[in-house]
């Protein structure tokens, strides 16, 4: 399978061909492709490679990040249609088609909760590459363009993988939406100029509660949204949520190597020794959201999914 190397853009378009599913589960881990719905999908199609290895494969996928439950849905889903003797192949392609749908009602449902020439703020990659489809929150913004009703949308830079700045972007840019990417740091002073009518994240992993993990930035955003009046909404399928777990602080965090920070495009910038702390992701509490968005529609606080 072939994977667009999403280390490389937006400069350059370079395939990743994996042969194997070690190579899926590397590719996930150093974030050739990355965003909760795309990672579920490629181990699924990892598990396709896999042969007499499939258990080993299942939990080495499993390894390879921890805190978006896509990935755990997709594999689970695989090691049931496996042990069901159903093709592999097409259980990848009915997850991969299942995701794109998702994101397409997930368009439409948050587009109507969008005001009148709106200005949006945004965190991270959800469109295209981080989906099967049009994207999650970035789903919502296209939706609501082509409605006529966003004016500009503000993309946070994404610190420090620069997911906004580098994927966001690169497809905001390609659909001719207006847009300007700020450092995460500005987002404060975006919202004190009165400039932010709706904030819209996605997220990688959602419990009971309506708790939501999501990159490094989003609870920031959702501090700054609920103090200032403004809508934040969450985004996301169905295969993002985690109802087992009564409350985010459940969600394991994914804290990733200190090179993110201390380095820039290979160049060392930190002093030598410079301690680091370097979280992937952090929880929103869901009292902060005006809604969370599914494909199955408008949910509204207070949220319980469970039977906790
Ligand atoms: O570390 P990443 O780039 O995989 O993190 C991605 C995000 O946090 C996205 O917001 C989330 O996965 C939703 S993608 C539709």
């Amino acid at each position: 399978m072939a994977l667009l190397d999403q280390r490389a853009l937006p400069l350059e378009d370079r395939w990743l061909e994996c042969r194997n599913w070690h190579e899926v589960a590397e590719a996930i881990r150093n974030m050739t492709v990355r965003g909760a719905p795309a990672i579920g999908i490629a181990a699924a199609y990892g598990l396709v490679l896999a042969k007499e290895d499939f258990e080993a494969a299942a939990e080495g996928l499993a390894a390879s990040r921890p805190t978006a439950v896509n990935l755990f849905h997709a594999i689970n889903q695989m090691v049931n249609a496996h042990a069901a003797g159903r093709d592999l192949e097409q259980e990848a392609v009915s997850i991969e088609a299942k995701e794109a749908e998702m994101s397409a009602r997930i368009g439409a449902f948050g587009a109507d909760l969008v005001p009148q020439n709106a200005t949006i703020l945004t965190i991270c990659n959800t469109g295209s590459l981080a989906t099967a489809g049009i994207g999650t929150a970035l789903g919502i913004i296209r939706t609501a363009y082509g409605q006529g009703k966003v004016k500009h949308v503000y993309a946070c830079e994404t610190r420090p993988r620069l997911q906004g700045l580098r994927l966001t972007a690169y497809e905001l840019m390609k659909d001719g939406i207006p847009f300007s990417v700020i450092p995460d740091s500005a987002a404060a002073s975006l919202f004190q100029r009165g400039a932010v009518d709706f904030v819209v994240a996605g997220a990688d992993r959602i419990a009971a509660n309506g708790d939501t993990a999501n990159k490094i930035g989003t609870c920031m955003l959702a501090m700054l949204a609920h103090q200032m009046g403004v809508p934040m909404i969450i985004a996301a399928p169905s295969s993002t949520f985690d109802t087992s777990l009564a409350t985010g602080a459940e969600i394991p965090i994914e804290e990733r190597e200190e090179s993110e920070i201390t380095t820039i495009e290979g160049q060392r910038i930190a002093p030598l020794g410079c301690p680091v702390w370097n979280p992937a992701f952090d929880v929103t509490p869901g009292e902060l959201l005006h809604a969370i968005v599914t494909e199955r529609g408008v949910h509204r606080p207070p949220f319980n999914w469970g039977d906790h």
